[in-house]
């Protein structure tokens, strides 16, 4: 069954500790955290102080997106906040085995993030050592974008990489995930949704989970 991440950058940051708890009682599996620089991506949202308060008040694990430059330096921080999983850019990081191995020492899924322009091959050297591939059907930065329809071809490459590489992955959709395309990322392998904008911009964002939820598991 595929799992749901809900974004917390869609939700309202002035009630975060209500967010939190929230989405304790809904259908969601991970919470999922866009953590931005400025300058790997532009635009500034939040780092460590505040995955701390969430972790807090969380009832799911943290499933951190780190949308920085030179992460390698903030990976130890980001687990002692709270990240149950760290998902880095393959963009971001030249030594990206390296970095992949800092993160599996600290105790934490190892995940690896492609920008929409980026193929599905550039992992297949490093495929069988993550936990986690994190595809983006937009371009990182902004929350309530359109998805990227050459997003379902790439689900279905990746998967058939995963394949061939013996590789444990989770694929995880990240962009743009409504319920208009939901059962087709399920259909093409996708096994996280990450989804912010559709949930947090519904009038019921509990309902609004279980019924992606459902139309997931059918
Ligand atoms: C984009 C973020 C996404 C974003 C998704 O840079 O990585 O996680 O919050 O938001 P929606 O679902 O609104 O596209
Ligand atoms: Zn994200």
């Amino acid at each position: 069954m595929p799992l749901l991440a809900p974004s917390l950058l869609a939700s309202d940051f002035a009630n975060l500790q209500a967010e939190a708890e929230m989405l304790g009682r809904s259908a969601a599996d991970w919470l999922h955290c866009d953590v931005m620089d400025g300058r790997f991506v532009p635009n500034i949202s939040f780092g460590i102080p505040v995955l701390q308060a969430i972790h807090r008040h969380a009832q799911q694990p943290l499933d951190v997106h780190l949308m920085i430059e030179e992460p390698q330096h903030y990976l130890a921080a980001f687990r002692d906040a709270g990240a149950a999983n760290l998902t880095v850019h393959y963009e971001a990081c030249p030594h990206l085995h390296r970095v992949v191995q800092q993160i599996k020492q600290l105790g934490c899924r190892a995940g690896v993030a492609l920008n929409p322009h980026t193929p599905v091959w550039v992992l297949e050297d490093i495929a069988a050592d993550l936990d986690l591939v994190c595809i983006m059907s937009v371009n990182p930065g902004f929350g309530g974008q359109s998805f990227i329809p050459n997003t379902l071809r790439k689900v279905a490459a990746l998967k058939e990489l995963l394949v061939d590489c013996g590789s444990p992955a989770l694929i995880e959709i990240d962009g743009g995930v409504t319920s208009e395309n939901a059962a087709a990322l399920v259909q093409a392998g996708a096994d996280v949704l990450v989804a912010g904008s559709f949930v947090f911009n519904s009038a019921d964002p509990i309902a609004t989970l279980a019924d992606l939820r459902e139309q997931v598991s059918a």
